[in-house]
């Protein structure tokens, strides 16, 4: 199944002087269940604009987006939000992680909104999945009282914790050591294999970046393929 299509997909935001900013550009992208996606490209790219929308946090400008084979433009309301919440796991360039709550409080959010067994074993599904983090320990601890690289743990087993069907991850290492990076990696896609989620993954590391089934790349607000993102002119 396809969980995941960008047809002619544009993004276009207003400056404060009211200037408009194209950040994304006739993008296409189809992502079918279990495939394995990477995207790289430079700081200020439209990596975190394209995932956003991948993710219905935010809309396309121009073009069609479809989330598990709907039109994004018609989950609106409830029916979005619970999309959004059970078929997508999103994790944050930011972690967004709720202050003042602890580790265990963070990952359990998402089962809240679950009916049945779920909801009633969120406490031990979240300790679970804090264990497969390697924070077993911290679970009681406060996202002020972890480090980065803890912090980025929790958001990552939050977006797990219900098995969703789309992984979208912003960076998911990027606050992690390389062997916990490989580590956190390996774990994504294991949970992802579980269920054949579609995994799209944006990172810096190229190491990250090669994990994946498919290779693309950003550039000038286009998403093309790694291999022809080489500029024109160069020495091939
Ligand atoms: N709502 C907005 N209003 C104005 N500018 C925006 C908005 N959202 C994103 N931008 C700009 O669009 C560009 C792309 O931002 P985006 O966060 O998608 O980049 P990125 O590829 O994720 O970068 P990084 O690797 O640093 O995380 C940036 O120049 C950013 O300042
Ligand atoms: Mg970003």
């Amino acid at each position: 199944m396809r969980l995941v299509e960008a047809i002619d997909v544009g993004r276009t935001v207003e400056l404060p002087d009211a200037e408009p900013l194209t950040i994304l550009r006739h993008v296409e992208l189809a992502v079918d269940e279990g495939e394995r996606v990477s995207i790289v490209g430079r700081s200020g790219s439209g990596k975190s604009t394209l995932l956003n929308l991948l993710g219905l946090i935010d809309s396309p400008s121009e073009g069609e987006l479809r989330i598990l084979g709907e039109d994004a433009r018609r989950l609106r309301g409830a029916r979005r939000d619970r999309v959004r919440g059970r078929e997508i796991g999103f994790i944050f360039q930011q972690f967004n992680l709720l202050p003042g709550r602890t580790a265990i409080e963070n990952v359990q959010t998402p089962l809240l909104y679950d009916g049945g067994a779920s909801f009633w074993r969120r406490e031990r599904i979240a300790r679970e999945m804090l264990e497969r983090v390697g924070l077993g320990e911290r679970t009681d601890s406060r996202p002020e009282r972890l480090s980065g690289g803890e912090q980025q743990r929790v958001a990552i087993a939050r977006a797990l914790v219900r098995r969703p069907r789309l992984i979208l991850a912003d960076e998911p290492t990027g606050a992690l050591d390389l062997e916990t990076g490989g580590t956190v990696m390996e774990l994504i896609e294991e949970v992802a294999a579980e269920t054949r989620a579609a995994l799209v993954t944006i990172t810096h590391d190229p190491a990250i970046a090669r994990r994946a089934d498919r290779h693309l790349r950003l550039s000038e607000g286009r998403l093309v393929p790694l291999d022809d993102a080489v500029p024109a002119g160069s020495p091939s």
